[in-house]
């Protein structure tokens, strides 16, 4: 088993880059399945675990596959098998996109049900109702979901609740699609945006993403690309949030601030300076943390993904903070192990209250899930002595680099393999 060991306290400082949106990248590989002919040529693709296991997914679908550090061309004219049911599938969630992908070219495909990060239930209902609304036979059994279309008709879809995954899953599904869809109370993510774009740049007409309402015009057939994956948002976010906790200047690169802007914001509050640059941000701190309430909502609010990491701050922030979770009813995982730190913290249901303390201290910590391993990277370089995380399973699914990245700004961090 593999550990960090972080000695805490140690000021950051300098540049770092920010690498390709693990969530934008997700989508986008399993999105080429659509190109029956040429290649896809992708771009700025971080180097993570779920990345991994969607290749690996591809190439058992028979997709070819060449890999050039973070290029990816993925040829997959010659896909042999309508069934995804290799371990992978299950261990991510974002299999689920296969479904889209694959019932949009061959009116057919097999999915092993998707695994992931354990914050909450996490329904695909809306997905279904999409494939359905488009003349699609769903059908869950045995484990594994199978969607067969005769053909797929072109309709109006208005989602019950703004998802992320039923946005891009079902947008994939109707761009092949006889006449127009109308994708109404859609999600608003960059990440919904990138994967329109590459899309469109394969022969799809998709109008709107970004926006409330999605137009997609069917054509008869997609071709390969090249294109590059937006930076992610998340990792961006949480490099602000070390910058904030124990940094003096931390330039954080390969960025789009406007993406950054809820994040920057509640920064701004807490009393961090943010300069904001065509491509980068700057993040200056005073020590000074003043507290502030968040609430998690779909973009442009404040992120799920970044409540856990955010949360670390609060810890040591002046006064009380309250966060509202809005988006996942078991995301707070991640303060039993803060608590062990000195953190002053109580949960009722999605409602957890920050007393902030003056200083954590290291300790033997879990990573519950993705982001609970980012929130514990934060909070044991701001703590006194030495933190020792475990679960880094899951931090490797989506953050590259990591200990690289941030021993580069100056902080004491490395991994072990323990017994
Ligand atoms: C995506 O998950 C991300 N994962 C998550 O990131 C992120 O937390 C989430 O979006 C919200 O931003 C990927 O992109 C692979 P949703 P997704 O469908 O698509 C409810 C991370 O840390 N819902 O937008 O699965 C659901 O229960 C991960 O990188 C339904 O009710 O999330 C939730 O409350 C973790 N029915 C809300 O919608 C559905 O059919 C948002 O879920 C689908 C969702």
């Amino acid at each position: 088993m593999n550990k960090i060991v972080i000695q805490g306290g140690k000021r950051i400082n300098g540049e770092v880059d920010i690498s390709g949106a693990k969530n934008a990248a997700v989508a986008i590989l399993p999105a080429a399945i659509l190109a029956s002919e040429g290649k896809c040529c992708i771009e700025n693709v971080p180097n993570i675990k779920d990345v991994n296991c969607m290749l690996k997914i591809l190439e058992s679908l028979g997709c070819e596959i060449e890999r050039n550090e973070s290029t990816i061309i993925i040829d997959s004219t010659n896909i042999k098998t309508f069934y995804a049911n290799i371990e992978e599938v299950r261990k991510m969630r974002a299999s689920y996109y296969l479904l889209g992908s694959m019932l949009s070219r061959f009116k057919e495909c097999s999915v092993d049900l998707p695994g992931g990060c354990a914050i909450g239930v996490r329904p695909i209902d809306q997905h279904i109702k999409g494939f359905e609304a488009l003349g699609t036979e769903v059908e869950i059994s045995h484990g594994s979901l199978k969607v067969k279309a005769d053909k797929l008709q072109g309709t109006n879809i208005f989602f019950d609740v703004i998802s992320v995954g039923a946005t891009i899953n079902v947008m994939m599904s109707a761009v092949l699609a006889e006449g127009t869809t109308i994708l109404e109370n859609v999600a608003k993510e960059p990440h919904i945006v990138d994967v329109a774009n590459f899309l469109n740049a394969m022969g799809a007409d998709i109008k709107g993403a970004g926006t409330d309402v999605i137009r997609i015009k069917g054509v008869e057939k997609l071709h390969g690309c090249t294109y590059s994956v937006i930076p992610d948002q998340i990792e961006a976010g949480t490099f602000m949030i070390a910058a904030a906790a124990c940094g003096d200047e931390v330039r954080i690169k390969n960025v789009i601030p406007k993406h950054l802007e809820s994040i920057s914001a509640k920064l701004i509050e807490m009393g961090v300076e943010i300069i904001e640059d065509d491509d980068s941000v700057i993040v200056k701190s005073n020590n000074n943390l003043k507290a502030v309430n968040v609430k998690t909502l779909p973009y442009p609010g404040f992120p799920t993904d970044i409540q856990q990491p955010m949360s670390v701050l609060l810890t040591v922030a002046e006064g009380r903070s309250i966060v509202n979770e809005s988006i996942w009813e078991s995301r707070f995982r991640h303060l039993d192990e803060l608590e062990k730190m000195g953190a002053k913290v109580k949960v009722e249901g999605r409602i957890a209250v920050f007393d902030g303390v003056n200083k954590l201290t290291g300790a033997e910590v879990e990573a519950s899930d993705l982001r609970a391993g980012a929130a514990m990277v934060i909070a044991g370089l701001m703590a006194e002595g030495t933190t020792r995380i475990s679960g880094l399973e899951h931090l490797d699914r989506g953050y590259p680099d990591i200990e690289k990245k941030l021993s580069a700004l100056g902080a004491q961090i490395k991994r072990i393999n323990v017994e």
